[in-house]
């Protein structure tokens, strides 16, 4: 496995491996501190490409909060390990400077979609995550990019980027992973104690109860309104939002229609620590 940490030699090693070897790439971006729901996309990659490249990088134009930036977990070793293992061929470990470096920025009408759900708690922070992930696809150029279901409305933002920049590049969408007790995996779990991480699992079981009561009919605020009030009895947690929406065009449900595709997605508090799930419910 290479490890590449300057723009410009990444640029020129892929060059070669596209155009004159004419192999397909494969592309996972991450923020690092990685975990299975990482290591899940990496493998469908390999699978399915000649080169899998993975970036790791902690993109400071995406986080609205300081502290969350200050104190979001870097390990870099422990990365590259689990990298190699799962059959990597390139990592990318760029500096901000290097990245941004001569970039211009990417202004996109988004028509609100980035002002919604997690963009109205996170002023600027897709804005953050198209500047470094349209910057990524400039200098990889991979054939398929590799994105989680997990950050369902970054993944909605993600494939609206890359029609609208016409980048010629598959957006696959992965399913979440999950902990034994259904927590979706996420680098800041590392950042909960024992007790936050055990209450931090009702996020989960309260999706799958409001799952199994939901039918064609249903007004779905009652049911925000339960998952909003059952977390709320959990110490230490209290959840931003409970929405329930389109999975493509993540325009609100009010009310489940027949042969509706549906996309209930949470942001809950433990603590210090935002975590965000969701899942998708077929009627
Ligand atoms: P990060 O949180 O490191 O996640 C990298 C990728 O892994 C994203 O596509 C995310 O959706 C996916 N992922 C995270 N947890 C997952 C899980 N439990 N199951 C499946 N996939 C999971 O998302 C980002 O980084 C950044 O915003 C990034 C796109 C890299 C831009 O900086």
């Amino acid at each position: 496995m290479k490890v590449i940490h300057n723009v410009s030699d990444k640029q020129i090693y892929l060059r070669e491996l596209r155009i004159t070897s004419n192999k397909t790439i494969g592309f996972i971006p991450t923020m690092g501190a990685l975990h299975d729901g990482h290591i899940s996309l990496v493998e469908q990659s390999v699978k399915n490409n000649d080169i899998t490249v993975v970036s790791v990088f902690v993109n400071p134009r995406q986080f609205n909060d300081k502290s969350d930036f200050e104190n979001y977990p870097v390990n870099h070793q422990r990365d590259l390990d689990l990298l190699d293992k799962a059959g990597c061929n390139l990592v990318f470990l760029p500096s901000a400077d290097d990245i941004y470096k001569n970039f211009v920025g990417f202004n996109m009408d988004f028509n609100g979609l980035d002002k919604i759900y997690e963009g109205e708690f996170r002023p600027g922070h897709f804005q953050g995550v198209v500047d470094i992930v349209y910057r990524l696809f400039e200098i990889v150029n991979p054939h398929k990019a590799y994105f989680g279901q997990k950050d369902f409305q970054q993944l909605a933002i993600i494939k609206l980027m890359t029609k609208l920049a016409n980048f010629d590049i598959e957006i696959v969408s992965c399913p979440i992973v999950r902990e034994k007790s259904g927590l979706a995996m996420s680098s800041r779990n590392l950042r909960l104690s024992q007790e936050q991480f055990k209450n931090a699992a009702n996020i989960y079981k309260l999706l799958i109860v409001i799952a199994n009561k939901l039918k064609v009919g249903d007004d779905t605020d009652k049911h925000s309104k339960y998952f909003i009030d059952e977390i709320e009895k959990i110490s230490d947690m209290k959840a931003e939002y409970c929405v329930f929406c389109n999975p493509e065009s993540l325009v609100s449900v009010k009310k489940i229609n027949k042969n509706s595709e549906i996309i209930m997605c949470v942001a809950v508090w433990c603590g210090k620590i935002r975590l965000i799930d969701n899942i998708i419910l077929v009627f």
